[in-house]
């Protein structure tokens, strides 16, 4: 995973005193009103860089450094907390982890009983006061010492019920936030109301917790991770709550009607082993990207009460947990221009480029805006800074402006009057707009892409002999190919009688290309080589597909309700070219695939439990050797789904297979810390020896 970032560097006690000063309004904005200067990464960076001048000059510290505040120096309320709500030190690698793991079990004297690994939220701490059973007071955390009273938010949060389901005197901790649709409600009511949207979920989730006076109601969630009797409180349930390990605590919140994450797909768990823990962060790190909460983290935690009463306390945080911190997927860059695209579908979408920015682990330079309408909801300008998220294989978008860093010299982003692709007028008649020529405006790249190797793989169709066809009028789009003749293709510009017949015959190969190829060529949106390849096994024969309605799609792995509707609508606009292929002779069905039977049993799951990739699912990495050296990785990815496996690019705890060549990195040491079997390509072509 990843290593510590890097901090701020401070020359001298001038850029120290600064840089206070920037951590300080930064922290207060956020814990105001919920908008920030800086970005997360950016404040954690500042306040190591902090961190690190005051280690080597102590007699130089400020008293209103943030460093020895739990809160960064957020707002102070005046409601002191019955126990002071700490922070949590990070570590931001396994062997950081493993480090603090070997630290805390000298400070025991004894290996640590169990571990509790749960998500980190992120949202904001909030403590939430039950007497006899009813929720009476919400506090913020403030400096971890007194923070403020937000009563007024009780009713809104959902997941924090006002009566628990025993008539017990109890404070729950937790975070509240918004969830992924909850946001864009907010931001859709506030849109409304004052015509601006919220930068991201935490920080509207700190304004919404605030606010008092707003005319509109946002609605919150809640997620617990804690339940503390009062301090004073001689109950016997007080006692006993004292004892419980921290999951027994947790299963106990979940009774009493309290959301908690157990109902998620990130719940905590408990582990035996340092290895498991590291193993439940690999898998929260993978669904992350699909969570409808924002998670910036994973917690571990000492289980035991014992454990952690022995290890007790520091200053800012307890020494009986952590934060494992993932990657920030969220940061704040500038928006430094626009570009317009017409897609192969002639679809005209907008392409953010940004001053590039490391999220998620990798450089992103490019984000997408969606359409016109998007720009104009958010009142982007160039020159904005923008928040930008970007987490997994999720193409990075642009979130938000950050209106309050405006300087006066943003502009306004010019909107393209005709199809930037050829010029002509542009439909606006829905939201996504598109070029009046819809799929013939890209005549050229559609086409290309549908002989390109991963589809027909017709050979000898450069674009420049596309450009020819289409010009002289022989096609308008791929399937008019399969009806050229020997004299048409002969007259062309450059053509000789051996590269005419070449051509005809990898035309006439194509013909008999299986129905995941001829599918993926259509271009369908949404529907890649990956996606292609599953419909085509999932429904077998192009008549299945075509027959499907809105449920059947969905049906295949990895499809989502919009996808599928998507494929739906572009289905039927492909129609009169699927028609034409048909015509042409072009193969319709998937070899090894039983059409669907009218059962409504899907052809796939008629015959996958038999082959030997059954139910597998198989990543492949490394330079390939012997039998598959001479396949594309999409042609072994296909052999993998052949025998009935599932192809998959990155290396997880659900990997069953590792296919390692040479060269084989970063995927071959993660499957060996997961315990994944590996194979040579060599033992994998034997395996699947029969499917070729
Ligand atoms: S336990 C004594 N568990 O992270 C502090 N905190 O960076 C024990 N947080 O202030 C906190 N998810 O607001 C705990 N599963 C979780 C959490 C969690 C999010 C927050 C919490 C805390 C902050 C520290």
């Amino acid at each position: 995973m990843t290593d510590a970032p890097p901090s701020t560097p401070l020359a001298d006690q001038t850029a120290y005193a600064e840089a206070v000063q920037l951590a300080l309004d930064a922290a207060a904005a956020y814990y105001g009103d919920g908008t920030s200067t800086l970005d997360d990464d950016a404040y954690d960076r500042l306040l190591r860089g902090i961190q690190a001048y005051e280690d080597e000059h102590p007699d130089e510290v400020l008293p209103t450094s943030p460093t020895g505040k739990v809160a960064g120096g957020a707002v102070v309320g005046d409601v002191p907390h019955l126990v002071p709500m700490l922070s949590l030190d990070n570590v931001f690698s396994a062997q950081q982890l493993a480090d603090w793991a070997a630290s805390l079990e000298r400070r025991l004297g004894r290996p640590v009983t169990r571990w509790s690994v749960e998500p980190k939220l992120d949202g904001l701490a909030i403590s939430a006061r039950y007497r006899h059973g009813r929720l009476v007071q919400l506090v913020t955390r403030g400096d971890g010492t007194a923070g403020e009273d937000v009563s007024h938010a009780i009713g809104t949060i959902a997941g924090l019920p006002a009566r628990l389901a025993e008539p017990v005197t109890v404070e729950l901790r937790g975070e509240v936030m918004m969830t992924t649709s909850q946001f864009e409600d907010a931001c859709a009511k506030r849109q409304a109301h004052d015509g601006t949207t919220f930068a991201n979920p935490r920080s509207a989730a700190a304004g919404t917790l605030r606010a008092q006076d707003r005319p509109y109601v946002c609605e919150l969630t809640f997620f617990g991770y804690g339940a503390l009797p009062y301090p004073d409180d001689p109950s016997e349930q007080a006692a006993s709550l004292r004892e419980l390990p921290h999951s027994e605590i947790m299963t106990w919140v979940a009774e009493q009607g309290v959301q908690t994450t157990a109902t998620t797909p990130v719940a905590g768990i408990v582990a035996e082993t340092l290895a498991q823990v590291q193993e439940r962060i690999e898998r929260i790190a993978t669904v992350r990207p699909g969570l409808s909460f924002n998670i910036d983290g994973i917690v571990i935690k000492c289980n035991s009460a014992a454990d952690q009463a022995l290890a007790g306390f520091g200053s800012r945080a307890p020494r009986w947990a952590i934060a494992y911190k993932l990657p920030a997927t969220e940061k704040i860059t500038k928006l430094v221009g626009v570009e317009w695209n017409t897609g192969r579908t002639g679809v005209i979408a907008p392409r953010a480029v940004l001053e590039p920015v490391e999220l998620d682990g990798s450089i992103v330079t490019y984000a997408t805006l969606h359409n016109v309408a998007d720009i104009t909801r958010r009142g982007l300008m160039l020159g904005d800074s923008v928040v930008v998220y970007k987490a997994g294989d999720v193409i990075p978008r642009v979130e938000a402006p950050v209106v309050h860093l405006r300087t006066g010299a943003e502009q306004p982003i010019a909107i393209p009057q005709v199809c930037p692709s050829c010029g002509d007028a542009i439909d606006t008649s829905q939201e996504r707009w598109r070029c009046v020529r819809g799929r013939a405006c890209r005549a050229i790249a559609s086409i290309s892409y549908a002989v390109g190797r991963d589809q027909l793989d017709v050979e000898g169709l450069a674009n420049s002999r596309i450009e020819q066809m289409l010009d002289a009028g022989l096609i308008t789009d791929f399937a008019d190919l399969f009806f050229l003749t020997h004299e048409q293709i002969l007259a062309l510009d450059r053509m000789g009688e051996t590269s005419t017949a070449k051509l005809i015959a990898a035309i006439e190969a194509a013909k008999s290309s299986p129905l995941n190829r001829t599918f993926c060529a259509l271009g369908v949106r949404g529907t890649g080589r990956s996606m292609s390849r599953r419909i085509a096994r999932h429904f077998g024969t192009m008549d299945a597909i075509l027959a499907a309605d809105a449920d059947a799609i969905r049906a295949v792995e990895g499809m989502g309700t919009e996808k599928a509707t998507l494929m739906l609508e572009e289905l039927t606009e492909l129609q009169p070219l699927i028609d034409k292929l048909k015509k042409a002779g072009v193969n319709m069905s998937e070899p090894g695939v039983e059409p669907a039977e009218l059962s409504g049993k899907t052809a796939a799951a008629a015959t996958a439990s038999e082959l030997p990739l059954a139910g597998m699912s198989v990543v492949v990495t490394g330079s390939m050797t012997g039998k598959l050296e001479a396949l594309s990785r999409n042609e072994v990815n296909e052999l993998i789904e052949r025998a009935g496996g599932r192809a998959s690019s990155s290396v997880s705890a659900k990997t069953s297979l590792l296919v390692a060549g040479e060269k084989a990195g970063s995927k071959r040491a993660k499957a060996e810390a997961l315990g994944v079997h590996i194979v040579t390509p060599d033992g994998f072509a034997a395996q699947v020896a029969a499917f070729f």
